[in-house]
């Protein structure tokens, strides 16, 4: 079963509970919520807050896409405000088995991140510890940038890794996710996927969006 996640980066946040509603009522497993601290990516987006208000709006998994510098020094509030799983990016973390500790210790899942520069074998000393990788398939910071095809093979090369192992960690992909290119990473090894602005657009509705996607990896 491909796990289909919408991230509400690309959501009307004049609308984010209705939006977060949408996606849940149109069958995703899940909402990821891209929090930027404006330090590790440019931008600044969301914060415990948002998650605790959405927390009492959809029952679906919350997904906390930490993309910001330091997380050791928010993983408590963003478990208190409801998350399920906090994804650490492996390049923000000074001591990434410590983070993916501290996240387990709080009792939500631990996934952990790589950007399309960092190599698989800086996961190689936690691949025990996480609950699901998440291969990033842009640049982290920005919904809308188009799919590096150039990371369909360390995806491959992941699932690999993992299977040699005997782990049956999942690997989730994030960035640029469509109709298109689900088809190409779930073939690469991924069961879980985040979609931002192929879920939230002006061109269908976000029911129509999903069903599509879900479509495209049926
Ligand atoms: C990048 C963000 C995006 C977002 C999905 O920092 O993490 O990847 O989740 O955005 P789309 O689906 O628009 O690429």
């Amino acid at each position: 079963m491909i796990v289909i996640e919408a991230s509400i980066l690309s959501a009307n946040y004049a609308r984010l509970g209705e939006q977060a509603r949408e996606a849940e009522a149109a069958g995703v497993d899940a909402i990821q919520i891209d929090v930027m601290d404006g330090s590790f990516v440019p931008d600044i987006t969301f914060g415990p807050g948002v998650v605790r208000a959405l927390r009492l709006l959809v029952s679906v998994p919350l997904d906390v896409d930490l993309m910001i510098v330091k997380p050791e020094r928010h993983l408590a509030a963003f478990a208190d405000a409801g998350a399920d799983r906090l994804i650490a990016h492996w390049e923000a973390c000074t001591h990434p088995y410590r983070v993916l500790q501290s996240i387990h210790e709080l009792g939500v899942e631990a996934g952990v991140a790589i950007g399309p520069g960092t190599s698989l074998s800086s996961l190689e000393e936690l691949l025990e510890l996480v609950d699901m990788i998440q291969i990033m398939t842009v640049n982290p910071g920005w919904g809308g940038q188009p799919f590096l095809h150039s990371q369909l093979d360390k995806i491959r090369r992941l699932r690999h890794m993992l299977d040699e192992r005997g782990l049956d960690v999942p690997i989730g992909v994030d960035g640029g996710i469509d109709t298109t290119t689900a088809p190409l990473v779930v073939s690469a090894g991924a069961t879980m996927m985040v979609s931002g602005s192929s879920i939230y657009n002006d061109k269908a509705s976000v029911a129509q969006n999903v069903a599509a996607l879900r479509a495209s990896v049926a």
